[in-house]
């Protein structure tokens, strides 16, 4: 059984009288253990397709869907249930880790806190954990009493990743978790990460802008556009022989890590991404693609195998 199903995924925001179609039917799954890369421009709906599946949305997103975890639909499940799942089971790391920590309490509080609420243990263990979690993100012990303001961008985000790690998930999402550090240590968390969920075989989905990140990361790539995923398989294969025209241009882009202008435009490619009230007729990346064909403004073009363990949204590409 797959660690994750996801099933025809949809998100609808609703804004101001308008419906934003952000999340417009994705599928995909992981295996126990394994780690799955999401790139693609912003505004692409990677985030809300992430952050849907523990439901941390605004209350103007409506989801559509399956969301198969360990066989069960959390789509479908009570608000009690998924507040059981997260932390324990699936735990997310967020891209700002001084927005997502409580600034007037402890990191020590906050690495106990998910511990002694989803683990019947004393005050005692839970301590003795943290002090564990936190040497094993290279965080000394001793900075348990520390505020989140008393610390690093990067010893921030290490203790996010202590949270995550803190009650022994199955899966974890991390959202961009290294976009605010500078490149030094954004490879160094990014490497710390890789090595705690493969150590304990943590299934993983991560998310950046930046494909050759994710690829020295992540088993799978999905590539998503304009609320879809349109290009997925193995990491490799992905980088170094891309089918869809936008992954191509993903690949060749070479984005300065940490520049904001490469995160805005990653593909370096002339053009903005369709708008993403109402329908979207034929294949969404026409009006950008250089190689695009007549009947690319008219087809409806899905995912469909694109070579053994491969799948591509384009019209040119043949399985
Ligand atoms: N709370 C919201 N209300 C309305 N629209 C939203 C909301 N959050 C996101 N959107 C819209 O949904 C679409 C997808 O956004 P999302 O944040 O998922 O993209 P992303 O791929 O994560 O981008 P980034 O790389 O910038 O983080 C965008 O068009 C965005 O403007
Ligand atoms: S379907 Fe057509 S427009 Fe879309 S990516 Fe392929 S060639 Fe380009
Ligand atoms: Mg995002």
């Amino acid at each position: 059984m797959s660690l994750l199903d996801v099933e025809d995924l949809a998100v609808t925001y609703q804004t101001g009288g308008d419906e934003v179609r952000a999340v417009r039917g994705v599928d995909f799954n992981l295996e126990p253990g394994q780690t799955l890369g999401i790139a693609g421009e912003s505004g692409s709906g990677k985030s809300t397709t992430v952050l849907s599946l523990l439901r941390l949305l605004p209350a103007s997103a409506s989801v559509a869907g399956t969301v198969r975890f360990k066989g069960e639909d959390l789509a479908q499940a009570k608000w009690s249930r998924i507040r059981a799942v997260r932390w324990a089971e699936a735990s997310v790391v967020f891209q700002g880790a001084m927005s997502a920590l409580n600034p007037v309490r402890t990191i020590g509080e906050q690495i106990r806190e998910p511990i002694l609420l989803h683990e019947k243990v004393g005050k005692r263990e839970a301590r003795a954990r943290t002090a564990e979690l936190l040497d094993s993100v290279g965080v000394s012990a001793q900075r348990a009493a520390a505020y989140p303001h008393e610390l690093s961008g990067g010893q921030r985000q290490r203790v996010m990743i202590a949270m995550a790690l803190a009650c022994k998930p199955e899966l974890i999402i991390a959202d961009e978790p290294t976009t605010a550090l500078d490149v030094i240590v954004q490879a160094q968390i990014l490497g710390l990460l890789t090595d705690l969920v493969a150590e304990s075989s943590i299934g993983m989905i991560m998310i950046s802008h930046d494909l050759s990140v994710l690829s020295s990361v992540c088993d799978r790539l999905a590539v998503m556009y304009a609320g879809k995923i349109i290009e997925i398989g193995p990491s490799k294969q992905l980088i170094t022989e891309p089918q869809h025209p936008y992954t191509k241009a993903l690949a060749g882009a070479f984005p300065t890590i940490g520049d904001p202008a490469s995160r805005l435009a990653p593909s370096g490619l002339a053009g903005d991404p369709p708008d993403l009230r109402g329908d979207l007729v034929g294949c969404p990346f026409e009006p950008r693609c250089p190689v695009s064909m007549e009947q690319c403004r008219t087809t409806e073009v899905t995912l469909w195998p694109a070579g053994p363990e491969r799948e591509s949204a384009c019209l040119r590409v043949l399985p």
